[in-house]
């Protein structure tokens, strides 16, 4: 049940990921934010960070893009430590939906819960969650502080997509009122809504996703900047929310295929944390109908079956040199 791998096999499969999904024209770019529809739709980038803290760079991994959905994690992981597992599951819930990010479906359907901080509903709710309530300065360096812990450096706002997306979220204005109406919105519903599009809109690059996906398979200890960011035991919870929810509709397709979990952007973003191993992000603008990037759902489980890696196989991953 042991299974070594050399770094040289990794860089292989990721090679090779990388030039047979490059030429592939399936998906297009988000266009509901007007901003992302600009994006060239091109680029492509896969990195991996391994626990040592060494880096597996392919392409376009240096290009800074919006975050967008991938963030729920971080903000996830911030009111894991702020409110306790316990309290996540009360405030907000754990469970899948089954129903697209953006659903308000979802909501009437739980009208006690917005079921995940994962979806648009919960992500909402988290960011009325992050404390000091009350304080959207405070809230906002809170998350910020978070996103840039766990990448190792700073994300950087991308001042446009903020502007596109807040002049075009009338879904997610419509959900965030709802959950008022609901009394899941513990802090001013406008604030709450104004921090996640704003959380949306910061621009990371593949590798800062890869370093915090390995912060996360790694227990809260990012292996580049050698801190500790959270709290060891909300890994497994984290986690457990990303393999559940990451793919909205498709998680369980997603989860059966590639054998990682992972959370997705409308950025064309995806960050994968194979727990004790690594954490892995590929980039491509082009995304398929539930909003997920083509290109790097197609290399993320390339790799992942070419190296025989799957969190449910119960093989122990050694890396060797
Ligand atoms: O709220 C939205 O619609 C966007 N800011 C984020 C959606 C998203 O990334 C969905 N994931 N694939």
């Amino acid at each position: 049940m042991i299974k070594n791998i050399s770094v040289s096999q990794i860089k292989e499969v990721v090679q090779q990921a990388y030039e047979q999904v490059k030429t592939n024209t399936d998906g297009k770019n988000a266009d509901y934010i007007p901003f992302l529809s600009g994006v060239d739709k091109d680029l492509f980038g896969i990195s991996i960070c391994l626990l040592n803290g060494e880096t597996i760079t392919i392409g376009d991994t240096d290009y800074i893009f919006g975050i967008e959905s991938v963030s729920k994690v971080h903000t996830a992981i911030l009111i894991l430590q702020q409110y306790g597992v316990q309290q996540i599951l009360g405030m907000i819930g754990a469970d899948a939906t089954g129903l697209p990010f953006n659903s308000l479906l979802a909501i009437l359907q739980e009208n006690n819960h917005p079921s995940t901080p994962l979806v648009n509903a919960g992500a909402i709710t988290a960011c009325s969650m992050v404390q000091p309530v009350g304080n959207p300065e405070a809230k906002w360096a809170a998350i910020v502080k978070i996103i840039t812990e766990l990448a190792g450096s700073a994300p950087k706002l991308i001042e446009e997509l903020y502007k596109s997306e807040s002049e075009t979220n009338f879904n997610n204005r419509s959900i965030t009122w709802l959950l008022k109406n609901y009394n899941r919105i513990y802090d001013d519903p406008e604030m709450a809504l104004d921090l996640y599009t704003r959380q949306c809109s910061l621009g990371v690059t593949a590798t800062q996703l890869a370093i915090t996906g390995a912060t996360i398979a790694n227990e809260g200890f990012n292996p580049v900047t050698k801190k500790q960011v959270f709290h060891e035991e909300l890994a497994a919870p984290v986690t457990s929310l990303i393999a559940t929810v990451g793919f909205y509709e498709h998680s369980g397709d997603w989860m059966y295929t590639s054998g990682i979990p992972a959370k997705t952007g409308v950025g064309g973003g995806i960050m994968g944390v194979m727990p004790g191993v690594m954490g892995i992000s590929a980039f491509a603008p082009p995304i398929d109908e539930s909003g997920n990037s083509v290109k790097a759902q197609l290399a993320i489980k390339h790799i992942m079956n070419n190296l025989g890696l799957n969190v449910f196989n119960g093989k122990q991953i050694n890396i060797v040199k």
